[in-house]
């Protein structure tokens, strides 16, 4: 491992350059062929089911290709942040041991959107490898898809040795995106880097010493979820070159790990566990893991990304747990995987600027987490010792899939830690077990909305298509005037849909959903909610509509497919027939009222807390607004009143709510918010208020009030926790805080009429009046005590004098027996030498308790024998000792002749 021989004419042909210059370079040269320079998208895919995480440059010109999305470029590049963890492209397990794979890396890309195709990608590809990077030709390799006689050719007439140029099958030279989505052959660029002498085509897409640096993809087809293909609006081309790679070669380096993108986290990782250079060897897979997880780790938790049980919180867990785990296995005894990132920010921070300003939320993240995992590896450690201890006794081999589940929901144990550690100790797993241990669960708690993430929508794709192709919906989509106008569309039903099929008609109680060529209905984006309305088909010569459809929800199916969710609630509803669509009005002020009121929030928060406090996530809706952020500690009250001052205080200043349009570049230098979770297409909408921005600017779509004022009050109703680092707040505006100040008012009067006080004087006059009862409650207590002692003193007036001793036998008032016990003592004290009985009724059974004094035991006076024949009489049982005994019956009329026999027994029984 380490530097690779290269010949001196190699070396001299070859530029070397870092990481960082080949980045600019790709960027620069395809800059200089009219290709825009895009930013990368987040790792967090928006508004894409069919992706956890993006794995390719072309995953953000996805809508793009498929041509629902227009952009103002035909040819972009980018270095794009990819992730290939999970789905069709996974490389986990390769991590370690092999020296190129990675679950994060960078990903080079030139595109064409229905501009350029094959010819030119094949040009651009060879001058930037060959000419201006200088790879030695007889190290390249170029496959081609078997069909592509026009690849194969235009390699060779661009300078590629036809021996050179080999056709492979899909599995190596098609490429897709997914199961679903855009595809098409593609062709790929391998570079030898073994021992000129025995290089041969046999070895390529086969042995590790030929290296995939580049696949140029020939976007054809949109891959339907039954398998058909349909071909794009126009052909393109997709590119992807990975970035760590080319630095390899460019470095003369046989391993991705030893170029200058890893060494100082590799040389950070050393310097923590205090190794030599022979320890570092020992684990080198382990470093790289490790190094490759930081990175991983840094760049999901800049975008957002929590860990968590599912989906992709669930793989920042396993990958962030994987490395801990390798840590502990090198030697390190607590949470280091944060300095690990920390020396990853300020490698790749250069670039990624935005990573800078997130470092402390981040390396927090990454040790709370590392935490939670030590704690959860003690547990369930111990767990699976047990287990596998018992499973040697039973001659048991596999870890049922019901256990390794138990271990995962119980104590949070990675299901790839078990079947390691499984491993070591020579046990299995029945993995198939535990995958439908976890999908019974998933059934149990599953939402609607993941059941939506499943949804077939090509039935809506292909009709919207149409639509499309005959005019009836413009091509980028419906036309969504959100900003023009608050109101209302008239527009005519391009169609209906009635279980997700289309139909010519719908009438009154059918669910259905209506497509209007344009509308002003919001739908549930940024965390604000869908409107709703009306929809309806009103001529002016009638005096009531032919038909209307309450609109309940929105929704997006289908990029630019936007549909009203409802019901007919008269009439027959037609496609082609003229519509007018009405919003509920009143409903969408509250709802902007919120959103307004969310920046302010927003802004207040970071006024007091400092920049690093993000939006975690929101929910805008016309009843409140829920805010959730990122913030170490509980808010004291004194925080959350200051908060809700200087939210007032923005409110009453009554500063002009601004919108404009500008670039996601420009907008980023200027310093405006962006939420690291979302995807910003090139033109974005700032939203802000204060002098020159100052108070708050943020990218955002959604819809806002014209001045702050119009806010109304604002009341924080809630504040708690949601999640390690996470604060949740609540907050209702205008109608509703309105609605809330007064209940709380009208309450307040309430109590101030009843003390007879002025409302600011009532909480003195409540306290008054508790101090009161208190002192009320105390009296109240020393009269009961005196009054009882007085009830027992009448009581003992009953005792009955017999030959020199006092018997009593009474019913008192006690409630349990426990206070019969303490009567029962109290009148033995009382009496001196006596036969004691005390009886009650306690949750209606009968009871009594006997108590006699010693000197009495010897004349023949027993306590368990008294209590035994009494309870008899009440058709029960008990005893006990000769000095005191507990007795109790079933039927309590009976008690009364029960104490009654008492004196009897005495006289009868006594020597
Ligand atoms: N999208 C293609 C890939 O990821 C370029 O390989």
């Amino acid at each position: 491992m380490g530097t690779l021989a290269l010949n001196a004419w190699e070396t001299t042909c070859m530029k070397y350059l870092t990481t960082s210059q080949i980045r600019q370079l790709f960027l620069d040269f395809f800059h200089e062929h009219g290709h825009e320079i895009v930013a990368s998208s987040s790792l967090v895919p928006e508004n894409d089911p069919t992706l956890l995480l993006t794995n390719a440059g072309m995953n953000q010109f996805k809508d793009v290709f498929l041509g629902i999305e227009k952009r103002p470029y035909k040819r972009a590049t980018t270095a794009q942040k990819c992730m290939r963890v999970s789905g069709k492209h996974n490389d986990l397990e390769n991590v370690g041991p092999s020296p190129r794979h990675h679950t994060f890396f960078e990903m080079l890309g030139n595109f064409s959107f229905g501009d350029y195709f094959k010819q030119d990608a094949i040009r651009f590809a060879w001058q930037l490898l060959v000419e201006e990077l200088g790879l030695p030709l007889e190290r390249l390799w170029f496959t081609v898809y078997e069909d592509d006689a026009e690849a194969e050719r235009l390699w060779i007439e661009t300078g590629a040795d036809p021996a050179r140029v080999l056709r492979f099958g899909k599995k190596d030279n098609w490429w897709a995106m997914g199961d679903t989505g855009p595809c098409g052959p593609c062709s790929e660029i391998h570079y030898y880097w073994g021992d000129l002498a025995v290089q041969s085509a046999k070895g390529v897409n086969k042995d590790d010493e030929y290296l995939e640096i580049w696949n140029l993809v020939f976007m054809q087809y949109d891959a339907k979820p039954d398998g058909t293909l349909v071909p794009l609006p126009a052909p393109s081309v997709d590119t992807g070159a990975g970035l760590e790679r080319l630095a390899s070669i460019l470095q003369g380096k046989d391993n991705n790990y030893d170029t200058d993108a890893f060494t100082p986290i590799m040389n950070r990782i050393q310097q923590l566990a205090g190794h030599n250079d022979a320890q570092r060897a020992e684990h080198l897979f382990r470093y790289r893991a490790i190094a490759d997880h930081a990175r991983a780790c840094t760049f999901m938790i800049g975008d957002g990304v929590l860990p968590g049980n599912e989906g992709r919180q669930y793989v920042l867990r396993m990958i962030l747990r994987r490395a801990a785990r390798f840590g502990k296995i090198i030697g390190f005894d607590r949470p280091f995987l944060a300095l690990v990132a920390d020396t990853v920010i300020d490698e790749m921070g250069r670039h990624y600027t935005d990573l800078i300003p997130k470092r402390d939320y981040i390396l927090q993240t990454i040790t709370d987490e590392e935490e939670r995992f030590h704690r959860t590896l003690v547990n369930g450690l111990r767990i699976l010792d047990n287990l596998m201890a018992k499973m040697r006794d039973e001659g048991r081999k596999q870890i049922s899939g019901q256990e390794a589940f138990f271990l995962w929901d119980t104590f949070g144990f990675p299901i790839d830690l078990t079947r390691d550690i499984a491993q070591d100790n020579g046990f299995t797993i029945d993995e198939i077990g535990f995958r439908e241990a976890l999908a019974e669960q998933k059934e149990k708690s599953r939402a609607t909305a993941v059941e939506k993430l499943g949804e077939d929508v090509s039935t809506y794709a292909e009709h919207f298509r149409q639509l499309q192709a005959e005019g009836v919906i413009d091509l980028t989509g419906v036309r969504y005037r959100i900003y023009e106008s608050l109101a209302e569309t008239d527009a005519t039903v391009a169609a209906i849909f009635v279980e997700g099929q289309p139909v010519a008609e719908a009438s009154v109680g059918q669910a259905v959903e209506i497509l209007l060529p344009e509308t002003v209905f919001y739908v549930e984006t940024g965390g604000q909610v869908s409107d709703t309305g009306e929809i309806y088909y009103w001529p002016e010569n009638l005096d009531e509509p032919v038909w209307v459809v309450q609109v309940t929800d929105m929704r997006r199916p289908v990029p630019g497919m936007i549909l009203h969710v409802g019901a007919v609630t008269s009439g027959t509803v037609k496609v082609g027939d003229p519509a007018e669509a009405v919003i509920d009005t009143v409903r969408r002020w509250d709802i902007m009222r919120n959103h307004t009121a969310t920046h302010i929030l927003h802004a207040a928060l970071r006024e007091r807390f400092g920049s690093h406090v993000h939006q975690a996530g929101s929910l805008v809706a016309p009843d409140r607004l829920r805010f959730d952020f990122t913030y170490g500690q509980a808010l004291s009250d004194e925080d959350i009143a200051a908060i809700e001052r200087r939210a007032n205080a923005i409110i009453l200043e009554n500063y002009p709510v601004n919108t404009r349009w500008t670039t996601y570049n420009q907008a980023i230098s200027e310093g405006v918010t962006a939420l690291f979770t979302e995807k910003y297409g090139n033109e974005v909408r700032v939203v802000s208020f204060g002098e020159e921005e100052g108070i708050s600017a943020e990218l955002c779509g959604g819809t806002h009030v014209d001045s702050t004022a119009e806010v109304g009050p604002f009341l924080v109703i809630n504040e708690g926790s949601v999640a390690a680092g996470v604060r949740r707040m609540e907050v209702v505006t205008g109608r509703v805080a309105e609605a809330t100040i007064e209940e709380r008012l009208a309450a307040l009067d309430a109590i101030a009429a009843l003390t007879h006080s002025k409302p600011a004087d009532a909480a003195d006059a409540v306290r008054e009046l508790l101090t009161e009862n208190q002192a009320l409650q105390k009296e109240l207590t020393q009269l009961r005590q005196k009054l009882a002692r007085q009830e027992a003193q009448a009581l003992l007036d009953r005792a009955e004098r017999v030959d020199g001793f006092s018997v009593l036998a009474v019913r008192v008032p006690a409630a349990d027996v426990d206070t019969l016990r303490q009567m029962t003592d109290w009148f033995r004290d009382k009496l001196g030498s006596s036969v004691v009985a005390v009886g009650a009724v306690i949750d209606n059974k009968p009871l009594i308790v006997a108590a006699v004094t010693d000197d009495l035991v010897s004349r023949g006076m027993h306590a368990g024998n008294i209590v035994r024949d009494a309870a008899k009489l009440m058709g029960g049982g008990g005893g006990g000792r000769p000095t005191l005994a507990q007795a109790g019956g079933r039927d309590a009329s009976q008690l009364d002749e029960a104490l009654h026999s008492i004196a009897s027994w005495v006289k009868t029984n006594l020597k």
